[in-house]
């Protein structure tokens, strides 16, 4: 069957319907959007991720001249959390906005992204939960990175088993 949004891996639902704790996590990647540096492209993408001792950890992106050296928030936000000892997740919840305009599509993170959020996985020992949102949160939807990132490469094709570093 189909989703609303086209994609079959894909599931839509409505603010109303999201857990308390998903929407606790879909206003926090809201509130840290705001704190872009984005001087180029005046793109604002907030992400903020549930770890598994119940504590958020949200970041935005972060640009540079060199505009190759950006780092997008769902990077900035793996860091930051590992940072502060903390690398297994049960969710993470991702929103953006133009500098003028609203998304009135859910903005999906790019491949350097879901790689990372592939190896967050890898050391949790489980699939990680993504919530996708527009920025007026009107369109909302659940999936998974297992579902964003189908045959993954990972630790497992190197023979190195990551969940020794689960913290
Ligand atoms: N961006 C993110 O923060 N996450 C993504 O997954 C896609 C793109 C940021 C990077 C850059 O600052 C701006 O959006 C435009 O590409």
């Amino acid at each position: 069957m189909s989703s609303a949004c086209g994609l079959s891996f894909v599931k839509p639902v409505t603010l109303e319907e999201l857990s308390a704790p998903q929407r606790m996590l879909l206003d926090a990647a809201a509130q840290v959007m705001e704190t872009a540096y984005n001087p180029y492209s005046n793109f604002y993408v907030g992400a903020a991720l549930l770890a598994q001792d119940g504590q958020v950890i949200a970041a935005s992106n972060v640009e540079n001249s060199a505009y190759g050296s950006t780092i997008c928030a769902e990077r900035m936000t793996l860091g930051k959390a590992n940072s502060e000892g903390k690398r297994m997740y049960d969710s993470v919840a991702i929103i953006a906005r133009g500098r003028d305009f609203d998304t009135n599509t859910v903005t999906g993170p790019c491949g350097a992204c879901r790689q990372m959020l592939y190896e967050a996985s890898q050391v949790s020992g489980k699939d990680l939960e993504i919530i996708l949102s527009t920025t007026k949160k009107d369109k909302i939807v659940i999936t998974s990175i297992r579902e964003l990132l189908p045959l993954a490469f990972g630790p497992l094709d190197l023979g190195i088993d990551v969940t020794k570093y689960q913290k």
